[in-house]
This record gives structure tokens, C-alpha cells and sequence, in this order.
């Protein structure tokens, strides 16, 4: 522990003032971390009335003490070993923004076992071991709130939970990366390379400390199996979420999308069918018209339709400093309101009792079905495409001839096709390789016909 006139010791973070305050103990202060210090001291007093009582942070830990120091200002104990700080008993309610998932685990674990609340951004840490921790909150009597884990401005937790506790969810299809669709975005409209907006994303705080988790899609599935374990009260099945990124995305499928009135957007998508979910993350056409399609830069969309609300959209930031604080401080003020209350009158981790959560059967990506977009090279052999493909059961939709404006080597020809299976479509594109001596689309994505 370092304390001094800059630290105060650890042991300074009991409620010396006697006003019942939340104490909060900060693990990270990094791009989040950081933003919960700046909206917890400007708000102190809305978001006390709010709570019932003050919310103060107290003790804190980061990898770099002296930047920490800074951060956080001279009351707020420093200490370097972050077992001290879950362990203190001093401390209410731990704030885990450190990301990770090892170590964060690890600490999480022993901050519930020594009876903190939790409030973690970490998606990561939750889709991989949430059952876990969940279950180890539930038999303590804690709670573990992670508003901040998805879409980190929109309350769609709060929504999903409480707003629509109503409801059967239908589906849940979601633009919930902020990073990737920054980057679909400055491709699209800024015409910067993929390597040039990936590098700005990072910049503006937007991606993950290892961006690869962002770029693979992976991030967004971290987001798309919780939010199926809110909506279907699933068992956080992330092995089963089908992942594909940005990375094989040519531009030039941009400009071919848009040609046929598509934008390509990178969703996450949790949908009843019959007794299953389909379960995904993949890029894929959105209408333009739709307001999924109009999220722009690092915003994020959530359209949710439900059996007696409807269809509804959330929409707001979805990556950065305050706006992810603003969830956390959120939590925080659930906390402070709640930490009292009979252990059964607090919302259920993943809206249902944990009896209740059940393992789906999770579609494979080769019986989904949807429409599917296909570009293909210009080639003479293209004049018999649509005849070969209705041969082959596949009756085209609509087609068009792209010619980009500026590269003249990017010259091809899209198909659309009507809804049919991942599996019906490998064994017809087979079918058109055969016949046509070796015809293949150099792309595929599938199209997502969301009710506007
Ligand atoms: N890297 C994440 C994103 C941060 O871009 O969405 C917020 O979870």
C-alpha cells in the first residue's frame, strides 16, 4: 500500500463521516475508470439525492499509482495490491472497470465472498463466467450490476429487465460495438482504410485494450450472449454465438450494398425460432431505411421486439469514457438503494431466478435462414447466372451491375437471394460451380429484413 500526504491509508476509507454513504472501491482508472471519478464528483449532489444517501469513492488501485494519483485527486486511498481493496472493510461496493478476465475474475470472486456488491463494464468477464459469478453473488447476497457491460450509454439492461419485464422477447438485433461500426462508418462516408480508422478508434478511447476483440466480432458476442441471457433466460451460451468480424469486409460490398439500398452494418442478433435461438454476430445488409442502418460512428442501436410492447430502439453511445461511466454511476445509485432491501425484491441477474435460466438449443449458422447477397467478378459466363441459380432452386431477386466509381478493376455484378439456409446455399453455390465450370461469388453476407 502507498499512503502519504498524496495516498491516505487504506484505512481512511471507513465511513468516518457517519453519513451512510456507498463506499466504493475503483479497480482501474483508465478510459472508464477515469470517466465514473469526473461524473461521481461533478453530480455528487443529484446523484446522492438520487440514492437516497452520498456515493464515495474511497480507495482505489491501478497499474500506474502516480497517473492514478492524479486522476483521482488526494482523497481517495491508493493501494497497489488490489486484494486489500476487495478484502477492506471499508469498502460496500467494488467498481471493477480494470477489464480482463483472469485477474478480474479472481478479484470479483473474492469481492463477493467477502460480501461487496459489485459493479463491473467488464463483457468479457461476464459472458465467459457470469453463471459463475452470478451464483456466487446470489448465495452471498450481493449483487453483481453490469449495465456498463453493453451498449454502454443505452439502459437496454434496465430496459430488458425492468421496462419490458412484461413482455416475451422475440428478437434482439443490436449495432452494439461502437469501435467497428466507428469503423464501417469512416470507411463508408470518410473513405479512410480500415488501418486508419481502427487507429483513430483507438485514440478516441473507443477500442478494447487488445482491438482484436473488437475487429473479430468478438467483443460484440461478449454483448449478444448476455443480452440473450436477459432477453430468452439463457445460460450465457458464448461458445455457441456464431462470430465473424470486419476483417474480410471489402469496401467495395459497401458500395454494392448501397447500390441495391443496403448499408452493411456489424450486428449481434438473439432470435426466437419455434423452440431454438439463432444466435449471431456477423456484418450483413441492414435496409437503409432502417434505423439499425442509420447508426453512425461509435453510436450503438438496439431494436427489440417484443410480443406486447413491439418493436422498440435504443439508441446511444456505445463506447468511451463518461458515457460508459454514466451506466456505472447508474449502478451505483441501484446499489445504494437497494443494498438493504430484502435479497428477493432486487431484479434477478438475468431477469429470471437462476432455476429458471435454461440452456436453448442454439441453431447452427447452416440451418439459419435469411436472404443472402452475392457478388460476383465480371465474367462472361454471368449471362446465365440467374438461369443456372433458378435451376438450382435459388429464384434471384434482384441483381445489379456495379461499377465503382473510382477503382475501374472493381466491376461486378450482386445478386439477391430469396430466404434460404446457410446449408441450402453452400450446396447451390456448389451446384452453380459444377455446372458453370467453376463460377464462385467472391463475396457472401447475409441480409437482415428487419421490420422498419
Ligand atoms: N470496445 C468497446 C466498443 C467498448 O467499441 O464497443 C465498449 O464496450
Amino acid at each position: 500500500m502507498i499512503h502519504g500526504s498524496l495516498f491516505p491509508a487504506a484505512s481512511d476509507a471507513s465511513d468516518v463521516s457517519g453519513d451512510g454513504a456507498l463506499r466504493v472501491g475503483l479497480m482501474g482508472t483508465g478510459v472508464v475508470g477515469s470517466g465514473t471519478c469526473q461524473v461521481l464528483a461533478r453530480n455528487a449532489n443529484l446523484i446522492a439525492q438520487r440514492a437516497g444517501r452520498p456515493i464515495r469513492l474511497v480507495m482505489a488501485t491501478a497499474r500506474n499509482l502516480l497517473k492514478a494519483a492524479q486522476v483521482l485527486g488526494p482523497d481517495v486511498a491508493l493501494v497497489s495490491d488490489p486484494l486489500t481493496l476487495v478484502r477492506h472493510p471499508g469498502i460496500d461496493v467494488v467498481v471493477e472497470v480494470m477489464g480482463g478476465v483472469t485477474l478480474a475474475k479472481a478479484l470479483v470472486m473474492e469481492a463477493i465472498a467477502h460480501g461487496k456488491h459489485v459493479v463491473t463494464a467488464n463483457k468479457a468477464l461476464l459472458a465467459e463466467h457470469g453463471t459463475e459469478i452470478f451464483a456466487a453473488a446470489d448465495a452471498r447476497g450481493v449483487m453483481v450490476a453490469y449495465e456498463g457491460a453493453v451498449a454502454v450509454s443505452i439502459p437496454i439492461i434496465k430496459a430488458l429487465r425492468e421496462g419490458l419485464a412484461a413482455n416475451r422477447i422475440l428478437e434482439v438485433v443490436g449495432i452494439v460495438n461502437g469501435t467497428t461500426n466507428f469503423i464501417l462508418t469512416q470507411m463508408q462516408e470518410a473513405g479512410l482504410s480500415f488501418e486508419s480508422a481502427l487507429r483513430l478508434a483507438t485514440e478516441l478511447g473507443y477500442a478494447e485494450a487488445d482491438p482484436t476483440l473488437d475487429v473479430s466480432g468478438m467483443d460484440a458476442a461478449h454483448k449478444t450472449a448476455l443480452l440473450a441471457a436477459i432477453a430468452f433466460g439463457a445460460d450465457l451460451p458464448l461458445d455457441q454465438v456464431h462470430v465473424q468480424g470486419i476483417s474480410t469486409l471489402d469496401p467495395f460490398d459497401m458500395v454494392c450494398a448501397q447500390a441495391l439500398g443496403y448499408r452493411i452494418k456489424l450486428l449481434g442478433m438473439a432470435r426466437q425460432r419455434s423452440d431454438a435461438l439463432e444466435l449471431r454476430v456477423h456484418p450483413a445488409l441492414v435496409p437503409e431505411k432502417h434505423l439499425l442502418a442509420q447508426v453512425p460512428g461509435a453510436m450503438n442501436g438496439i431494436w427489440v421486439n417484443a410480443d406486447a410492447a413491439g418493436p422498440t430502439f435504443h439508441y446511444g453511445a456505445g463506447a468511451g469514457s463518461q458515457t460508459t461511466a454514466s451506466a456505472v454511476v447508474a449502478d451505483l445509485i441501484d446499489v445504494a438503494r437497494l443494498a438493504s432491501a430484502d435479497f428477493s425484491k432486487r431484479v434477478q441477474h438475468r431477469s429470471l431466478p437462476a432455476s429458471a435460466i435454461r440452456s436453448w438449443h442454439i441453431l447452427p449458422i447452416g440451418q439459419v435462414a435469411s436472404r443472402h447477397y452475392l457478388r460476383f467478378a465480371q465474367d462472361e459466363r454471368l449471362a446465365c447466372l440467374t438461369g443456372w441459380l433458378q435451376d438450382l432452386g435459388v429464384d434471384v431477386q434482384q441483381w445489379t451491375h456495379v461499377q465503382h466509381p473510382e477503382v475501374a478493376s472493381h466491376d461486378a455484378w450482386v445478386v439477391l437471394t430469396p430466404s434460404l439456409t446457410g446449408d441450402v446455399l453452400v450446396d447451390a453455390l456448389a451446384g452453380l460451380r459444377h455446372r458453370s465450370g467453376g463460377l464462385v461469388p467472391v463475396a457472401v453476407w447475409r441480409v437482415e429484413d428487419l421490420d422498419l
